[in-house]
């Protein structure tokens, strides 16, 4: 029997990439996309990319939870904008408890509403690689930021054995990165053929990384500067640090080889990773250079799959107990885009 999947903010890029990846996956089924914005349109109008089974299915605004009471398991992702789950969670409980279902349900959140200790109701922390002990068995998952899982990936190996003084590190996002609702620095015209930093040393992602670097390595000091690039999909992150010594030959390759060494979808690759690589897929790659004791750390990664709703169905199959690639194994991005 599939595991019936309900997404909240369904009319999202996160619900459309959720959707895309789900419809690959054989051990569930989308049963309710869930959308205020978009309630009685057919699931294609908004993702065209999905223009077949999506064609006849409809968003409703809201879900009877007793119609799912005959599932052992429920999976509730939550694509919503930052603030609205952690709004509606209380009277989400209540309708899952009034109709039996609230021991047995999942909950993902894409959003920044239960990321941090501070807000944190018993989510486990949704970075797949560094959290898979927490993250099996785990009912309520918050999913790390798309940043955030770049920088995390790749400074945790580096600050955990090489100990650097301090990190120099430097991200370009493209334009989904945004979401839906255009801004005056994320609207087409105003980003396209322009490139420009936003929010030096303050992006809100820090203190996630913070938090995975005091758990699995130490305090670091470290800072970050964003970059806004006209591309649609993508994060490149260089990550740059004067080491107390110089590295020897292949140590760098030894230390994130050995930090994933299972991994399906992070992978040291050594050389100098390009974002078309990666784009569509939930890989996400890294790449060093070396020059004496300055050490550069490139990351690449699809801010929508493994920055987001791939990252989320790889939490899904560690909480559920199966293969931690199920339903991402095959899928790889176009190229070219
Ligand atoms: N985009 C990324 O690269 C990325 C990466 C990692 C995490 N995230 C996080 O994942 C979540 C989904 O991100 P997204 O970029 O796919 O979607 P988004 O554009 O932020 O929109 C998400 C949903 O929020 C609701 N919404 C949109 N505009 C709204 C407004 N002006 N006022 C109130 N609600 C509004 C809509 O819900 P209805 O469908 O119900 O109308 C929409 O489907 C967000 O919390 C985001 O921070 C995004």
């Amino acid at each position: 029997m599939t595991v019936p999947v309900v997404i909240l903010g369904a009319a999202s890029f996160g619900g459309g990439e959720l959707l895309r990846l789900l419809e690959l996956h054989e051990g569930v089924k989308v049963t309710y996309m869930v959308s205020r914005s978009r309630k009685g349109a057919c699931w294609s109008d908004v993702h065209p990319n999905l223009w077949n089974r999506a064609r006849v299915e409809r968003f409703v605004d809201r879900v009877d939870w007793q119609t799912l009471a005959d599932h052992d398991r429920i999976v509730v992702f939550s694509a919503l904008r930052h603030g609205e789950l952690a709004a509606q969670y209380s009277e989400l409980e209540t309708g899952w408890r009034a109709a039996g279902i609230l021991e047995r349900i999942l909950l993902i959140d894409l959003s920044a509403d239960f990321r941090l200790e501070r807000a944190n109701c018993g989510f486990v922390y949704g970075l797949s690689e560094w959290m898979a002990d927490d993250l099996r068995q785990a009912r309520r998952i918050a999913n790390p930021g798309c940043f955030a899982t770049a920088l995390a990936l790749g400074m945790l190996p580096l600050v955990r054995h090489l100990d650097p003084d301090h990190l120099a590190t430097f991200g370009l996002t493209g334009s989904s990165g945004a979401g839906l609702t255009p801004t005056d620095r994320t609207h087409h015209p105003f980003r396209a053929h322009n490139f420009q930093p936003y929010q030096p040393f303050r992006h809100r992602h820090a203190a996630e990384v913070d938090r995975m670097l005091v758990r699995h390595a130490r305090p670091a000091d470290w800072s970050f500067i964003p970059y806004s690039a006209s591309w649609v999909r993508g994060i490149h992150v260089t990550i740059e640090t004067c080491l107390p010594r110089p590295l020897a030959d292949g140590e760098l390759t030894r230390i994130y080889e050995g930090s994933y060494p299972r991994s399906p979808f992070v992978h040291w690759v050594g050389e100098l990773p390009g974002l078309l690589s990666v784009v569509g897929s939930n890989h996400c790659l890294i790449g060093g250079a070396v020059h004496g004791r300055h050490v550069a750390v490139f990351v690449v990664l699809d801010n929508l799959v493994k920055g987001m709703a791939g990252q989320a169905v790889q939490n899904l199959n560690l909480a559920l107990g199966w293969p931690e690639d199920r339903g991402l194994e095959r899928l790889m991005g176009p190229y070219p885009i």
